[in-house]
């Protein structure tokens, strides 16, 4: 069993390890106000700067953010074009605030589709925050767990062929560290804004025994009193991993739970 699922490995009333988050609604932000769909994706980086401060605050070890998914480059050529442009941008004006603030960043998806510009940014932007110790802030950028899995697969394929992996050797832990998240805690609590209660090809595989939470607020208007509800929430929860109750009490009390 893959490690993170042991139950005695993290209990919900302390605070999550890593959370993840859907932030969806910009598009109905800016369209509420009679804006362009771009307004709101601007709108959305100033939340996501006060997200990153407050979890860095609050000692989260790991926040994954969506930012674009493998399947919203079906959008307007326009509204794409925009959101890498903003994309480069927001990381040539924030990697130094982040390295400052001793943040890791990691970028997760399919690099190839981006352009050559935007790929060396992204390169440099981790090489430059590499060593840093605090928060680990990973985007999902064209990003989907669908495509992580299969290239997770491709490899394994790859290492079986060449005879640097047994078949035999083929297992859950052996499968998490050819995804794109090797080495992170699971998700402990995954949020998504915007209303809409659907994973939309987000962290598949990591999300098994992930605390969901949903909100209606559209995520320009997402702010850090929200996130303490959602983890209010997540931290009144009993997450079993498939024991009962009584089994997660008796743990709490001392007895070994069974693996
Ligand atoms: C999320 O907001 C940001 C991206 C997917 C890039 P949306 O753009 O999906 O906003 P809505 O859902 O249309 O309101
Ligand atoms: C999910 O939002 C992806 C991101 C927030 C980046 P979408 O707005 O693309 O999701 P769907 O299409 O409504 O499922
Ligand atoms: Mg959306």
């Amino acid at each position: 069993m893959a490690t993170d699922l042991n139950p005695t490995a993290h209990d919900s009333h302390d605070n999550p390890r890593h959370i993840a988050i859907i932030m969806d609604g910009n598009g109905r932000w800016a369209q509420k106000r009679m804006m362009p769909r771009v307004m709101g994706h601007h709108a959305g980086v100033k939340a996501v700067r006060k997200i990153v401060e407050y979890c860095a605050k609050q000692g989260i070890e790991v926040l994954s953010l969506f930012a674009f998914s493998s399947e919203n480059w079906r959008r307007p050529r326009e509204e794409v074009n925009l959101l890498m442009d903003l994309f480069l941008s927001t990381l040539q004006t924030e990697v130094d605030k982040l390295d400052k603030n001793n943040i890791r960043l990691k970028i997760i998806g399919d690099r190839a589709g981006f352009s050559n510009k935007l790929q060396l940014k992204i390169r440099d932007a981790e090489a430059q925050t590499a060593s840093n110790t605090g928060l680990t802030l990973v985007i999902a950028a064209n990003y989907g767990g669908r495509w992580d899995i299969t290239q997770a697969v491709t490899q394994i394929v790859a290492g079986i062929q060449n005879a640097t992996i047994a078949p035999g050797d083929v297992s859950e832990a052996l499968i998490d560290n050819y995804l794109v998240t090797a080495g992170l805690p699971e998700p402990d609590l995954f949020i998504r804004s915007g209303g809409e209660e659907r994973v939309s090809n987000f962290l598949l595989w990591q999300l098994a025994y992930t605390e969901f939470y949903f909100t209606k607020t559209l995520w320009p208007d997402f702010d850090g009193a929200l996130l303490q509800e959602a983890i209010a929430s997540f931290k009144g929860r009993q997450r079993r991993f498939g024991h009962t109750g009584e089994q997660m009490l008796d743990n709490q009390n001392g007895y070994a739970l069974l693996q």
